[in-house]
């Protein structure tokens, strides 16, 4: 089956929104190096053109990780699949995410890279929907706040389907539990 797709925002318009993220990260590094984690998969794209904007020096790393549950809904529980390379201890960490949603993922990996004794922590999320939190999470940056629809396309998928498209778009007629 497939599902009818309309745009929410451009290629154009998040490209330029990435930029204006970039630009406000790197003020605020002052000069200093940041390890920019990427979550992996959602955030794959927005990390790359994040990292691409950002006029300190980075060191990217990935972090795959899944909430236990099934489909679109998030259980409380996160395990890190996939873990990073490189130790963030003394360093400066942003992690750059896809979407904020219940805010139990972000919730582990704040306490997570606090615990490794990362310099200060912060988050970049191209998205978030606020309505939907079950947790808050103090997001220093973000792209753009949305409603409650399921939103695909930049990184983002459903049932792993459209993680390729060059905008954000909405899926039409997607009825969530
Ligand atoms: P949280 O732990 O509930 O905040 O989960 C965030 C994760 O849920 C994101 O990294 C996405 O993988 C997924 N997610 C939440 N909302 C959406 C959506 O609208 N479209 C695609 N994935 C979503
Ligand atoms: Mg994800």
């Amino acid at each position: 089956m497939s599902e009818n797709i309309h745009v929410l925002y451009s290629e154009e318009q998040v490209n330029a929104r990435i930029r204006e993220l970039g630009a406000a990260v790197s003020a605020a590094l002052n000069g200093e190096p940041v390890h920019l984690i990427c979550i992996l998969k959602g955030a794959s794209f927005f990390a790359c053109e994040l990292a691409k904007r950002i006029t300190v020096p980075v060191y990217m790393d990935f972090m795959c990780v899944s909430s236990y549950g099934n489909g679109t809904e998030s259980s409380g529980e996160v395990r890190i699949v996939k873990d990073l390379d490189a130790p963030v201890e003394g360093e400066h960490v942003l992690i750059a995410e896809d979407i904020i949603d219940s805010g139990n993922t972000l919730h582990f990996l704040l306490d997570e890279f606090q615990k490794r004794g990362a310099a200060d922590v912060r988050i970049c999320a191209l998205l978030s929907k606020p309505g939907r939190r079950q947790v808050e999470v103090p997001a220093d940056y973000i792209g753009y706040v949305i409603p409650d629809v399921f939103v695909v396309g930049y990184g983002l998928d459903y049932a792993q389907k459209y993680r390729n498209l060059p905008y954000i778009g909405v899926i039409d007629e997607l009825i969530l539990p």
